[in-house]
């Protein structure tokens, strides 16, 4: 499957929307602030980052199969959040790739040396995306619900993600 990054469109945010099901899922996928439930229209503020850029991950026939972001927290690390896969297409090696490309970009956008990201110690989906990119739990900044995690921003090549799917 060949795979690709770009810019969300107002439709990718109503999709995107459309795969958060109710609040304790939307709390995994943006922390408990969030608010849920929320419009699809309001999406794009919701979620805007200061210094970062948001994409969706699309497949050879254009359909949008996942959305995430990074963000630019300090010169030298980039910082992933509100990393989603569709329903649908869980467990098939998105979620790995996506994250890959993420940092991939960050990486070649803001030359940083670091990532980090933020999970619920609960998310065993997600800590395992996390762990098998290298990313480790960093206790200072981590609390009983939320673990802070880190990696070194080396640019693996995607064939290391051992994703059932390939960029
Ligand atoms: C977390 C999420 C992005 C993972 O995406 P995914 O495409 O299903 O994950 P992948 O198929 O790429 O899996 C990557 C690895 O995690 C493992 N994994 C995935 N789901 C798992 C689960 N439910 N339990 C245990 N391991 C799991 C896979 O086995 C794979 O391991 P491997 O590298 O050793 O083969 C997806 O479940 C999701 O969108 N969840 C809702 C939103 C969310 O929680 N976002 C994270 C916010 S921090």
């Amino acid at each position: 499957m060949r795979l690709v990054l770009r810019e969300p469109t107002v439709d990718d945010y109503a999709t995107v929307t459309s795969w958060v099901a109710d609040a304790s899922a939307c709390a995994l996928w943006a922390g408990a602030r969030f608010p849920f439930p929320f419009a699809a229209r309001d999406l794009p503020d919701l979620i805007r980052v200061a210094k970062g850029a948001s994409y969706v991950l699309c497949d050879e026939n254009a359909a949008t199969l996942a959305f995430g972001q990074y963000r630019v927290p300090k010169t030298g690390a980039v910082h992933l959040c509100r990393i989603i896969v569709a329903p649908h297409a869980r467990g098939d090696g998105l979620g790995k790739v996506l994250c890959r490309m993420l940092i991939d970009e960050g990486v070649r956008a803001t030359g940083a040396t670091a990532v980090t990201l933020r999970v619920y110690r609960n998310n065993v989906a997600a800590r395992a995306v996390y762990r098998s990119l290298g990313f480790v739990p960093v206790e200072e900044g981590s609390n009983p619900e939320v673990l802070w995690m880190r990696a070194q921003a080396t640019s693996a090549p995607l064939a290391e993600a051992k994703g059932r799917v390939t960029a």
